[in-house]
């Protein structure tokens, strides 16, 4: 039994979506949230600029006692993950990726749509991912440009918001995409509007929120990681932005 806790870093508040799936599914895992908060968005700096923010954050988890580390951003992933597990070989780290295997499983157009930040479409990860499961089907890429900064501004529900998500997700469709795939964690808090924009139309949304909880259980089991059942857990919240930032990925984490 191991009841230190379970690192999960993202760019800001979109990582949250994938604490959710853990604070659901592991209760008795005690977890600390970095949302970086002060860099984000990430999807528009250098490759070596990310890795560095992302060494250093995943070092603040460690320093911090946790046992495994979640890279809850498709971005640094793309950008970093093979760094990080290099450079701290000692310890677990789970990266994202987008759900192209499902997806292209799911499709009856034999398209799918991947979604992501324009760093994470460009990834060699990604390239990879549609090369050994894309066989036949097509994979249409798009950017979902302003969707991070309208999580980070808390607008998932505005008319403009609306709007944006529509602009980018209608020509989608019309391509004949019947399978969404959202390859950026901050994505998934627009599944309201992007619900709204696919109607009734038959459209699937998916993420990989729920495939990476199953992969940290599954880490958890092979190294004898799991905390005791009736470990109480704790939950903290870290960030590089102010306190006012902090507080809100507190409450957005608890959100129903
Ligand atoms: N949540 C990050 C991702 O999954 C957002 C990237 C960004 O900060 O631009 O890609």
């Amino acid at each position: 039994m191991d009841n230190r806790p379970i690192g999960v870093y993202d760019s800001g508040f979109g990582g949250l979506s994938v604490w959710r799936e853990l604070y659901r599914a592991l209760p008795e895992e005690s977890l600390i949230y970095l949302g970086d908060g002060k860099n984000c968005p990430y999807g528009s700096l250098s490759e070596e600029r990310i890795r560095e923010l992302a060494e250093k954050a995943v070092g603040e988890l460690i320093e911090r006692g946790c046992k495994m580390v979640v890279v809850a951003c498709n971005t640094a992933t793309a950008a970093a993950i093979n760094h990080l597990r290099e450079k701290f070989s000692f310890l677990p780290i789970v990266g994202l990726e987008p759900a192209v295997k499902p997806a292209c499983q799911l499709s009856r157009s034999g398209r799918v749509a991947v979604l992501a930040t324009e760093r994470s479409l460009q990834s060699e990860k990604l390239r990879m991912a549609v090369e050994r499961y894309a066989t036949d089907v097509e994979v249409i890429k798009a950017v979902g440009r302003g969707f991070v900064e309208a999580v980070e501004q808390c607008e998932e529900q505005s008319e403009a918001t609306e709007k944006m998500v529509s602009e980018v997700v209608e020509p989608l469709i019309e391509q004949g995409a019947d399978v969404i795939v959202l390859g950026c964690t901050h994505y998934p808090f627009l599944k309201g509007v992007l619900r709204r924009v696919v109607g009734s139309r038959d459209v699937r949304i998916i993420d990989s929120g729920e495939a990476v909880e199953k992969r940290v259980e599954s880490l958890l089991d092979r190294y004898s990681l799991r905390a005791d059942e009736e470990n109480e857990a704790k939950y903290e919240f870290l960030t590089y932005a102010d306190e006012e930032y902090r507080e809100r990925l507190r409450r957005k984490a608890f959100d129903k």
